[in-house]
């Protein structure tokens, strides 16, 4: 049988396959952490088949340093599993330990057009940024990247915060256009966001995405690192801005730092509704006080964690490269597939 005929189903998943990654660009920050991997951890390794992965070619669509990416990668792994991933229940790997991600984008690439790539929200802050150091081709075409991270592996779901929505978006229209043309090779993948803190702002400046190169505004003050010591968690939660007014509402419009403060305490209480919340304080002080005890609650045991499993390089780079065999073998037939369904001759038997 013609790969080209073969459904997603012939590739013999049964449970629901979750894919999600985090780009080693810089520290993980308290967004990663609730609005991603705090559902990796509390919810899709139980439920799924889920794999995890540090996408390390994604860091080099910026202006880099190899030996940061390197140190980054490494922490980036360790901090999953300090967080909680079980390498028994779920697949945790290195993006660029598996041929078959580069091996699938260029068909993505092939896929795509160049319109759809520059309407990326994502694509046009980065570029501006990077207007200095030059825009590296690989920023605009690192959706094509993406989606073939996820539609390697027949991926259902995609939970990832706010900021990545739009990309998953372009996935799917990538995997119906695909499967349109060439045969069903594809699963189309759905993005699922977190109930609270799909979007956590930075401190600084709540009306921007607190992101791991945030960092260069106000000095990073507005951005919590997953390492941050307690007495650092603290001093950026009290000087976070807050708005006019004095009482505590929930509004994001109107009010957007205290908002980002309850949403940051409902999600460390575990999906708290934030305006409910917002009725139980008299004050920003108060509430300050409640967010720095509840982020640094969260934050201690992965800290502790990440420093005992960073004295075992070792275990770590074992579970990486466990992660990227079962992640190659799952891979590999479907992006063959798919060379096969677009027209490339296969390897003679
Ligand atoms: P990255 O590394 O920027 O972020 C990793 C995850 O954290 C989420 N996130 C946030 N959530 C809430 N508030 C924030 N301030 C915040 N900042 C980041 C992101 O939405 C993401 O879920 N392109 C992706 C990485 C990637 C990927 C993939 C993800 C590459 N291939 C395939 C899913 C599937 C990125 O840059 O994430």
């Amino acid at each position: 049988m013609s790969a080209m005929v073969e459904t997603a189903g012939t590739f013999g998943e049964a449970a629901t396959r979750v894919f999600s990654g985090v780009q080693p660009t810089g520290h993980l920050t308290l967004g990663n952490y609730l609005g991603a991997v705090r559902q990796w951890v509390a919810r899709e390794q139980h439920r799924a088949d889920a794999l995890f992965c540090v996408v390390d070619l994604h860091a080099l669509t910026v202006d880099h340093d190899p030996a940061r990416v390197r140190r980054l990668s490494r922490q980036a792994a360790t901090l999953l599993l300090a967080a909680g991933l079980d390498p028994a229940r779920c697949t945790v790997f290195v993006q660029s330990h598996v041929g078959e991600h580069t091996r699938l984008a260029y068909l993505m690439e092939c896929t795509a057009g160049v319109g759809e790539m520059r309407r990326m929200v994502q694509y046009k802050e980065k570029a501006a940024r990077e207007e200095a150091a030059g825009v590296r081709l690989s920023l605009l075409t690192y959706p094509a990247l993406m989606a073939a991270d996820i539609l390697a592996y027949g991926t259902d779901e995609v939970p990832v915060g706010e900021d990545q929505a739009q990309h998953v978006e372009l996935t799917r229209d990538l995997a119906e256009r695909f499967n349109r043309r060439y045969g069903p090779v594809f699963v189309v993948p759905r993005a699922t966001l977190p109930q609270v803190a799909a979007r956590v702002m930075d401190l600084q400046d709540p009306r921007s995405k607190m992101g791991k190169s945030s960092a260069a505004r106000n000095g990073g003050a507005g951005v919590i690192h997953l390492l941050d010591e307690a007495d650092v968690v603290r001093r950026k939660v009290m000087r976070a801005v807050t708005d006019a007014g004095t009482d505590v509402v929930y509004d994001r419009e109107a009010r957007p730092g205290v908002a980002n403060l309850l949403d940051v305490l409902a999600a460390c209480q575990g999906d708290a509704d934030p305006a409910g919340l917002a009725a139980a304080y008299g004050s920003y002080g108060t509430l300050k006080r409640d967010v720095a005890d509840a982020v640094e609650e969260v934050l201690r045991p992965v800290r502790e964690r990440h420093a005992e499993l960073a004295a075992d390089p070792g275990y770590v780079d074992g579970v990486l490269r466990a992660g990227a065999e079962r992640a190659r073998g799952l891979a590999r037939p479907r992006v063959d597939a798919a060379y096969e369904a677009v027209g490339l001759l296969p390897v003679g038997a």
